[in-house]
């Protein structure tokens, strides 16, 4: 039996290599190219990009946009965003583009810049809010003017190769497409335009692309046993623990040892997991027609807030919450019919913001979750979660025969039947 599940999980593993995220099928984010008007060289185009996955968002550096021009097109200028090279523009003369390179690399601006140089839903320091927690902050959009390029639907060339990081790697960018031309209002609602031309370009995110390591782990404990089921050792590699720093060093009080490094590079505190981020699941209480999980979410890095963080968690239960105290809650149902998963994230201004390592460097909640007595046990590891993502990475589970277990419970097949049924149901799906 145990042979199969690890066959079974072997497979998921691998299904999912290819950017496909079973909780998430349709996540991508979309770059979207509307010509507004040809000039006499080129064309003047309005770039909007959307975050169309429920809950990963891109924090703080923010995206990075990358494409390879068809021919020799220049960026006379851009407005709400700016290429970090200008490149090798000699042969110009009198006005200077804004880049000549073959492959220009593109960053939002910062917030506060002139208003001359804004754009709508520009200028936010490529943070891009996730679908599932605020559709109105997951766009970010730019205006381009290109020349030396074709100046009619006919002529124009469509960039190629594009690349999206997010801030890291993970992305992979699809050719870009022409599309019906997206339509406009006017502010007063009474009269539509249409762009001259419209292309898109879909990105999705793999996290096998991204990191050798998960970057969370998970833990357990419950009221029905003392254990506490520690994160896996080592769950997000151990190649950096002579880094880490422990949680009583001196080193700690030394000014600046938070500020984040250009290249992100974590600082961590030792831990066995080796983990920035652990999310423990703790079986409260158990009432008559209820029961209750606290759950908390801890920072282990020294060099990072997590602003918009959001956690996902699959568990049969979720379709029957009752009361989620402070986080808040989105049910997901990336399947219509199975409502087994769901998102936490902060509430506004309370504790959307999960704090560097340190005393404050977490966050907590408490879940009433209503039982359905025909499947609803405390026997085998159901009271705790499927998969468990933060910020939209998957997080390692305990291997399941280390679950706190109740009492006189038999330990063997603790994952249960149903979860074999279920990564079968993934492997379909993703094969498929
Ligand atoms: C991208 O996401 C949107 C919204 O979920 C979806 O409608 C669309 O089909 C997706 N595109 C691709 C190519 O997967
Ligand atoms: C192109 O992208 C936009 C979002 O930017 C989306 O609304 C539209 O459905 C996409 N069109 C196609 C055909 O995928
Ligand atoms: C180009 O424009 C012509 C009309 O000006 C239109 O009929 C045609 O569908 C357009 N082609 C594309 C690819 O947008
Ligand atoms: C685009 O990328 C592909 C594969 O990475 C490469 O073969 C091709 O030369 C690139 N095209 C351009 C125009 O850079
Ligand atoms: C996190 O936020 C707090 C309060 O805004 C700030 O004092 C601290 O320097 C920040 N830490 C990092 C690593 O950015
Ligand atoms: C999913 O479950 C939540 C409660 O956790 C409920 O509010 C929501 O209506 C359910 N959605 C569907 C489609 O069943
Ligand atoms: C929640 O549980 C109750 C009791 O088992 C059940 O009647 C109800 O249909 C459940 N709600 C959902 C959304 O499944
Ligand atoms: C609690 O669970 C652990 C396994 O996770 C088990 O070894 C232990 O015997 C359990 N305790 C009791 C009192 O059953």
């Amino acid at each position: 039996m145990r042979f199969v599940i690890s066959v079974i999980f072997f497979l998921v593993f691998f299904s999912c290599g290819d950017a496909y995220d079973p909780l998430d099928p349709t996540g991508n984010i979309t770059i979207k190219w509307d010509v507004m008007s040809w000039t006499p060289d080129g064309y003047v185009a309005v770039v909007t990009m959307n975050n169309f996955q429920m809950y990963r968002h891109i924090m703080s550096p923010g995206w990075t946009l990358g494409w390879t021009w068809a021919k020799k097109e220049v960026l006379w200028s851009m407005v709400g965003a700016q290429t970090t090279e200008q490149g090798d523009c000699s042969k110009f003369k009198g006005n200077i583009p804004h880049c000549c390179k073959k492959n220009p690399t593109v960053v939002d601006l910062l917030p506060g810049v002139p208003y001359n140089q804004q754009f709508q839903n520009c200028c936010k320091g490529g943070v891009l809010a996730s679908w599932g927690q605020d559709p109105a902050s997951s766009v970010s959009a730019f205006q381009v003017s290109v020349g030396l390029a074709g100046t009619s639907n006919k002529t124009v060339k469509l960039p190629k190769n594009f690349t999206l990081l997010g801030p890291g790697p993970g992305y992979t960018c699809g050719p870009a497409k022409i599309v019906p031309p997206t339509n406009f209002l006017t502010t007063d609602r009474r009269r539509k335009t249409q762009a001259l031309m419209t292309w898109n370009v879909t990105c999705t995110y793999s996290q096998f692309l991204a990191r050798k390591h998960p970057s969370c782990c998970v833990s357990f404990s419950s009221f029905y046993n003392d254990t506490i089921t520690s994160c896996p050792s080592c769950a997000c590699g151990c190649e950096n623990k002579n880094k880490c720093v422990k949680s009583d060093s001196k080193l700690l009080s030394v000014v600046g040892v938070n500020t984040p490094r250009k290249d992100n590079a974590p600082l961590l505190q030792c831990t066995h997991h080796m983990c920035p981020i652990r999310v423990h699941w703790h079986v409260k209480q158990n009432y008559k027609e209820y029961w209750r999980v606290k759950v908390a979410i801890t920072n282990f890095n020294y060099r990072m807030n997590y602003t918009l963080w959001t956690l996902v968690v699959q568990h049969p239960n979720l379709n029957n919450v009752t009361q989620v105290f402070s986080f808040d809650y989105k049910p997901l149902v990336p399947y219509g019919s199975i409502n087994d998963t769901g998102m936490f994230y902060g509430m506004k201004f309370y504790n959307d913001l999960l704090m560097e390592a340190g005393p404050f460097g977490n966050v907590q909640s408490e879940v009433l979750l209503q039982k359905d007595q025909n499947t609803f046990s405390f026997k085998q590891g159901w009271a705790f979660p499927r998969k468990v993502y933060f910020n939209g990475d998957e997080c390692m589970l305990p291997s399941p025969d280390t679950y706190p277990f109740l009492p006189n419970s038999a330990r063997r097949n603790i994952f249960g039947f149903s979860t074999v049924i279920y990564s079968m149901i993934l492997v379909l799906i993703g094969f498929w």
